[in-house]
């Protein structure tokens, strides 16, 4: 990773922050991304302590002009571009027949509008690098769960997303990957969407278990140096991609049984 060039959005708190931990310690250089300003420069001093070659972009990702401007900003700085990490994403909590349509769009906008928008302008450079592009999505991404159907459908489009660009791209040397990320500790006051569009603040994930952020941004770093298409982390996500193509009666089945469960533990 060293002196290689990393854009990771949505970076000022949370798995884009530990990415950008991780990064920085294995010697790459480092562009943060969020719309609030004030966390920006906290995390960017408080990750200054690891090396000096990080900054931050504050703008957001789902407008055009943001994710443009954020990839010229790392070009300018650095003058190159060998990863983006597309991490930006929300969730949403509620059964379909209780969502606003609002709800969908939002999500979609955020986690796939959010993605596809700063892949298309960080591209070109990639493609000089032969760099890295890489998609933060879910265990939740590899088939549809109760509750969370926004999110589900968010992150399953990413999977589509990231198909296509893997073979136009097969010449070019771009490397292509996808991350299926189980549960994970949430930073303090983490919120999701809930099904009438209002913001509802995520419970405390310390006494349950949940992965910690550093073995996930570990994987993720992994993913890049192994050129991986698809890295799946935790049991349940494992479990769930192998088993859904080729028994998905029995998955859904599984699901239905411990749907309480599984609700209480991704509240
Ligand atoms: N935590 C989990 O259990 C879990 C599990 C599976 C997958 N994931 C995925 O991992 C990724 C990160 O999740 P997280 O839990 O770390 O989320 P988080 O704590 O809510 O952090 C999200 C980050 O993205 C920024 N952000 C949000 N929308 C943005 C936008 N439109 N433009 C620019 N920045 C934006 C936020 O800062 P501002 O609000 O200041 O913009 C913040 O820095 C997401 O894609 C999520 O779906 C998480």
């Amino acid at each position: 990773m060293n002196g290689k060039v990393a854009v990771i959005t949505g970076s000022s708190r949370g798995i884009g922050k530990g990415i950008a931990r991780e990064f920085l310690a294995s010697g790459a250089k480092v562009i943060l991304n969020g719309r609030n300003e004030e966390r920006l420069q906290a995390t960017e001093s408080d990750l200054k302590k690891i090396s000096s070659q990080v900054h931050y972009f504050c703008c957001d990702v789902t407008s055009s002009e943001g994710a443009k401007q954020l990839i010229d900003f790392a070009i300018q700085t650095y003058g190159r571009l060998d990863i983006l990490v597309n991490n930006v994403g929300v969730s949403s909590r509620g059964n379909v027949v209780d969502c606003e349509p609002e709800v969908f769009e939002r999500v979609m906008n955020s986690n796939f509008m959010g993605s596809v928008k700063p892949t298309i302008y960080a591209l070109e450079y990639l493609k000089e690098t032969k760099g890295s592009l890489v998609f933060i999505s879910s265990v939740a991404g590899i088939r549809g769960l109760p509750g969370l159907a926004p999110y589900c459908a968010s992150k399953m489009a990413l999977r589509s997303f990231a198909e296509s660009i893997r073979i136009e791209e097969s010449s070019s040397g771009v490397h292509v990957g996808l991350i299926y990320v189980g549960i994970t500790q949430i930073e303090h006051n983490k919120e999701s969407i809930s099904a009438d569009g209002s913001p509802i603040v995520l419970d405390d994930r310390s006494g349950k278990k949940a992965q910690s952020i550093s073995y996930v941004s570990k994987k993720v770093l992994q993913n890049i140096q192994r050129r991986r298409f698809i890295t799946t982390l935790s049991f349940v996500g494992v479990l769930n991609a192998f088993l859904q193509p080729r028994l998905p009666m029995l998955v859904e089945h599984l699901i239905i049984r411990s749907s309480k469960k599984f609700k209480e533990k991704s509240k």
